[in-house]
């Protein structure tokens, strides 16, 4: 065995409790809070399990070794850890006493195949037309917005939407943990750094996009917008970097737009609401908003056009939404995919791009 297989298996000896969990192609997550309390998580439901650590520090040291593993520490002074197994789960940690049960350590297990707009559609997350939709706005180049809550199934979303950007373009991958696998030969991924033990050395999504400007790309696709990058990404939107995206965390689709802003005033410049907002609107062409339902289920509960703005204010054009029906006898969630009743506005763009789009897809429901 070579050195960093022999790392791996020390690695998972301490994590030894969860392997079943981790080895579980079923389990999409992993959460463990603290030695007595494991849950996972099954086709999209929280499940506990009579798993157990054997003690505080044997948790401990499990994610002291998943630091190890990648060249940190978990310490009084860095009590948290971003880090990914091996295999690229991500995983995250937090020790006591900011964690009050113990350890706690969050798995997002990585998936070796990746969602496809087929697979999406066969769940039930969108519907035909939705696609039709979701890859036409992508081949017209408009700057999409994926939002959604923690889970939601944003990051999925994304790495479909890219399926339909043409094989011949170059593009650009900036993420904080590197989630993402696009299909296209021309695609470049870049991951950013976190600072070392002195606070140094720190590469941020903000240095990333700075860099990924000069590097010509023909799309961004960037994995999360969280902070300040949001202002360099409007701007870099506004200036021709047409076909971008990226994911947000979000309630609703208009709270995408406000977080959008949110997230730009803490660029530190100061701006204007008015300029601000008029910046946002001219940038993001639309949002892609997910959810998870409380069957465990996702879906694409809108796609909507962002139009300009109104005295001020954000104005959205719904083109599908999903309608929830209630849950049927075996508890799962029911409804459909409607249209909005009206016509995109870059509808006869589409079909100026050799796209045409069916004017079925935004009939009213
Ligand atoms: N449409 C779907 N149907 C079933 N499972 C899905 C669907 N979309 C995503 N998932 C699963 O849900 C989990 C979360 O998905 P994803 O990482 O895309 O969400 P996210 O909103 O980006 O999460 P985060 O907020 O942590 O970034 C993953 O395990 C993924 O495989
Ligand atoms: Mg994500």
């Amino acid at each position: 065995m070579n050195q960093s297989g022999e790392a791996n298996s020390y690695l998972y000896l301490f994590l030894e409790p969860i392997r079943e969990f981790l080895e579980d192609d079923e389990v999409s997550e992993v959460l463990v809070n603290g030695p007595d309390q494991v849950y996972v998580e099954r086709h999209g439901r929280l499940q506990e399990t009579p798993v157990k650590f054997v003690s505080e520090p044997a948790l401990r040291a499990a994610a002291g070794n998943v630091a190890k593993s990648v060249g940190r520490m978990l310490t009084d002074e860095q009590p948290r850890l971003d880090a990914r197994l091996p295999d690229g789960s991500r995983v995250h940690a937090v020790i006591p006493p900011l964690a009050r049960c113990g350890t706690v350590i969050a798995i997002r297990k990585f998936k070796k195949e990746k969602l496809s707009m087929a697979s999406l559609i066969e769940f039930g997350s969108l519907s035909a037309d939705c696609a039709e939709l979701l890859s036409t706005i992508v081949k017209v180049h408009k700057n999409v917005m994926v939002s959604g809550a923690t889970s939601s199934g944003k990051t999925s979303v994304l790495n479909v939407l890219s399926e339909a950007i043409p094989g011949d373009e170059r593009i650009l991958v900036l993420e904080d943990a590197s989630e993402l696998q696009l299909q296209q030969p021309h695609t470049v991924y870049f991951e950013t750094r976190r600072p070392d033990k002195n606070g140094k050395g720190e590469v941020s999504i903000r240095d990333l996009l700075h860099s990924s400007l000069r590097l010509r790309p023909d799309r961004l696709v960037i994995g999360e917008i969280r902070g300040g990058e949001a202002l360099d990404l409007l701007q870099a939107l506004n200036t021709g970097h047409a076909g971008s995206m990226s994911t947000i965390h979000a309630n609703n689709p208009l709270d995408c737009l406000y977080r959008i802003e949110t997230c730009a005033l803490l660029s530190g410049f100061d701006i204007p609401l008015t300029a601000l907002r008029s910046q946002v609107a001219s940038a993001i062409d639309a949002v892609v908003h997910t959810a998870r339902l409380p069957d465990g289920s996702r879906k694409i509960t809108h796609i909507s056009e962002v139009l300009e703005l109104e005295n001020g204010n954000y104005r959205l054009r719904h083109l599908r939404r999903f309608v929830n029906r209630g849950r049927d006898g075996d508890g799962k969630m029911t409804g459909e995919f409607v249209g909005g009743g009206e016509l995109p506005g870059f509808f006869e763009d589409a079909r100026t791009f050799g796209f045409p789009l069916r004017e079925e897809i935004f009939r009213q429901g």
